[in-house]
């Protein structure tokens, strides 16, 4: 019988308004009188997933969005009670809720603590009201401020402040700036993203002085020294922890391979079923639809597993820690042996190492990242 770990994570597609960068599925919230109608279709989702009797408990929850934040904490105390009629749960389970800046009130935090979320994960990207104006955000640096001092004073010790780099007219100055704000916060957990563009994206398109390779080099560089220096170590290409305890479960879930259920709009699932064949599925995407469809699947298949190996690697690449060939043989069910040739390839380019049965990723592994990759594709 194989244990995986399993993980649950909830979508809510909507946002006070629509980021012109971003490529998750969300929108800008123009009636609110449809979440009353997504909740009660959540709370179907949730049942027909815990009767299907996926097995293990949960090990991690995950709010996700678009804004869950925009939920009221009944909404979340209904949501979290259904959970509950239908799945254990770990003792240490992790229950994050992504939040806006603009969404979040001392009082509407204290609720969420009581209504059982453990790990709160703010939106921050800039303290700079200028980069925040560029971007688009629904909210000021001030509010920010505001809401981050909101979830400390709720008494959560376990949160995350989302950053972004690579905004227009930004230098390493002024990406130092954020960060250094953030760091005074003391936070557990960090996640500073580079800013990606599609390539329709209004940004793309209306270019506002993006920094360029050398500065966008620049700005890491100077970035991941200060991160260090204030002892928040690097474990994923954009995830930093002040501890190993704080690292997020729910994702770290994810880059190990674990399976997991999805629930709402456009939520994607992966389960193992017996012999390591992983049933993935992914629900329909359009809130509107997914309110009134017979059913919540949009579309699924059963990878073959001799697929799993190369995607196991290109998930757990992405850490920055050794890959035991122990964890390789229990998420795949193959030996190493099965990725012997690209081990040996990669190996070759200097961009991992093999030592104590696992692989490592080299500094010049980790700085070409995509071309790794790339030989596991
Ligand atoms: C799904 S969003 C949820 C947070 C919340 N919706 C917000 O934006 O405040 C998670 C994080 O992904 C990052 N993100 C979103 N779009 C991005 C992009 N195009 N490039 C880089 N990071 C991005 C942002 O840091 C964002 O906080
Ligand atoms: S608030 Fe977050 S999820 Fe919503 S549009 Fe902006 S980046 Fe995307």
């Amino acid at each position: 019988m194989v244990t995986i770990p399993l993980s649950l994570y909830i979508h809510f597609p909507w946002c006070l308004s629509k980021c012109p960068y971003c490529d998750f599925n969300s929108y800008a919230l123009s009636d609110k009188k449809i979440i009353d109608e997504y909740i009660r279709r959540l709370l179907m989702d949730l049942a027909i997933e815990g009767e299907a009797k996926h097995g293990n408990e949960l090990k991690s929850i995950y709010f996700g969005g678009g804004t869950p934040s925009l939920l009221s904490p009944n909404n979340i105390i209904s949501i979290l009670d259904q959970i509950r009629n239908y799945f254990s749960l770990a003792s240490d389970v992790e229950i994050t809720i992504e939040a806006n800046p603009g969404t979040i009130t001392l009082e509407a935090c204290q609720m969420f603590k009581i209504a059982g979320i453990n790990r709160f994960s703010i939106g921050i990207q800039s303290f700079d009201d200028e980069k925040l104006k560029s971007i688009h955000r629904a909210h000021s640096a001030q509010q920010a401020i505001m809401a981050v001092e909101a979830v400390k004073l709720s008494g959560f010790s376990n949160f995350n402040l989302d950053l972004m780099y690579g905004l227009p007219g930004q230098n390493a100055a002024s990406a130092a700036f954020d960060l250094q704000i953030a760091l005074d916060f003391k936070p557990p957990h960090l996640s500073w993203y580079q800013l990606t563009l599609e390539p329709n994206s209004f940004l793309r398109t209306n270019p506002l002085g993006l920094p360029q390779e050398e500065e966008l080099w620049d700005i890491q560089q100077t970035g991941q020294d200060l991160l260090s220096k204030n002892g928040i170590a690097q474990y994923e290409v954009s995830a930093y922890c002040a501890s190993p305890n704080y690292k997020c479960q729910h994702n770290m879930n994810y880059w190990q391979y674990g399976d997991y259920i999805g629930v709402g709009a456009g939520a994607h699932g992966k389960i193992t079923l017996s012999n390591y064949l992983v049933k993935r599925y992914v629900k329909i995407s359009d809130p509107y639809k997914y309110c009134q469809a017979e059913s919540f699947i949009e579309s699924d298949e059963t990878v073959l597993n001799d697929k799993l190996p190369l995607e196991f690697m290109l998930n757990a690449l992405r850490l920055y820690q050794p890959i035991s060939y122990d964890l390789f043989q229990k998420r795949t069910g193959f030996t190493i042996d099965a990725i012997e040739k690209q081990l040996n390839y990669a190996k070759k380019l200097g961009l991992i190492e093999l030592k104590n049965n696992a692989v490592i990723v080299t500094n010049h592994g980790k700085n070409f990242l995509n071309d790794l990759l790339e030989i596991f594709l």
